[in-house]
């Protein structure tokens, strides 16, 4: 990642986009230019608090439980030189409790800060709603819709882990219907070049039908797999991804999950050069005695999550006094 520190040019903002609600309008160079704002920031001082964001005010509001997204958030935008006020377990603890609209949500929240960082338990509720904010929005996963800034920080990832993603062979398991994460980062991926990726996921949990057509129409190239021993000796990332128990209706929709476990024995079978992500929190999918192998990227991953997240709001966020 060497060269890429200098200090970046904050008037021309990375994405131009209003606000963060999906990867979709996201080019590799827009994704290019954040990670190299992100190395540059991760090069500062650690324990110094920065003056990028002096006066500023982020939001942030979960409807739904966090720990990476929001305290990384969180912690950015501090180490950033700006403040925090926020709205944990929001369905209860804010005016959404009393049936408070989203939009009306934004009207108010946009007043009192500069950016809104949200989680929503809604599926595509932002979108709409979002047009009511006078702040930018940030989407930190809505329903089983997106999460964008994970998809951002794990293309972060794959670049410091690769040097480069063009060319990468990824294999996508576990829940791909529910998991949010993987829809933002598979968009993602559409917009480099070489990518190769292997969908491995128990049957009833696959692509919803409209984002597998759509990747395909973004030139995506995408195969299904139908074993961990046939797919990870080929591949270069395994995106593992936990079963979403939380939003599964019907329990005969996770049939086969257990099949669809990292552990010592499939281990053996990746390449030596091989990484394993995981968006994090992992349940019973990926076992702890993997962990210190050195292709298990996951918490590598989770830590450049805090510089990824410190470009967003630097770019969002800093620049003028105004
Ligand atoms: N990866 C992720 O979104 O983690 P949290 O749910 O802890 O924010």
């Amino acid at each position: 990642m060497s060269g890429l520190w200098s200090e970046p040019q904050t008037a021309e903002p990375v994405a131009n986009v209003r606000h963060l609600l999906s990867t979709t309008p996201w080019t590799r160079q827009h994704v290019e230019r954040l990670v190299e704002r992100a190395e540059w920031l991760r090069q500062l001082p650690r324990r110094q608090r920065l003056q990028r964001l002096p006066g500023r005010v982020l939001a942030t509001l979960f409807y739904e439980p966090s720990t990476r997204t929001r305290l990384s958030f969180e912690a950015a935008a501090i180490k950033l030189g700006g403040q925090v006020v926020g709205a944990e377990n929001a369905l209860e603890n804010s005016s959404a409790k009393k049936g408070e609209a989203l939009a009306d949500v934004f009207r108010i929240v946009g007043v009192y800060a500069d950016a809104i960082v949200i989680r929503h338990n809604e599926t595509h509720a932002l979108v709409e709603a979002a047009r009511f904010s006078p702040v930018p929005v940030i989407n930190a996963g809505d329903g089983t819709g997106e999460h964008p800034t994970q998809a951002l920080l794990d293309v972060y990832t794959l670049i410091r882990e690769f040097g480069q993603v063009d060319g990468l062979h990824v294999c996508v398991m576990g829940d791909l219907k529910y998991g949010r994460t993987v829809h933002s980062l598979l968009q993602l991926l559409a917009s480099f070049r070489g990518i190769r990726v292997t969908l491995l996921h128990p049957p009833s949990l696959g692509l919803p039908r409209p984002l597998y057509l759509q990747l395909q129409a973004a030139g995506l190239r995408m195969e299904t797999g139908h074993s961990l021993a046939s797919v990870l000796p080929h591949v270069d990332v395994v995106y593992q991804t936990r079963v979403q128990r939380e939003r599964i209706v019907d329990p005969a929709e996770a049939a086969g999950a257990t099949a669809y476990r990292i552990g010592p024995q499939e281990l053996t079978w990746l390449p030596a050069h091989a990484r394993i992500l995981h968006p994090l929190p992992r349940v019973d999918e990926l076992d702890p005695a993997v962990d210190e192998d050195p292709r298990a990227a996951y918490f590598r991953q989770a830590e450049n999550g805090l510089y990824l997240r410190m470009a967003i709001l630097d770019d969002l966020l800093g620049g003028d006094e105004g």
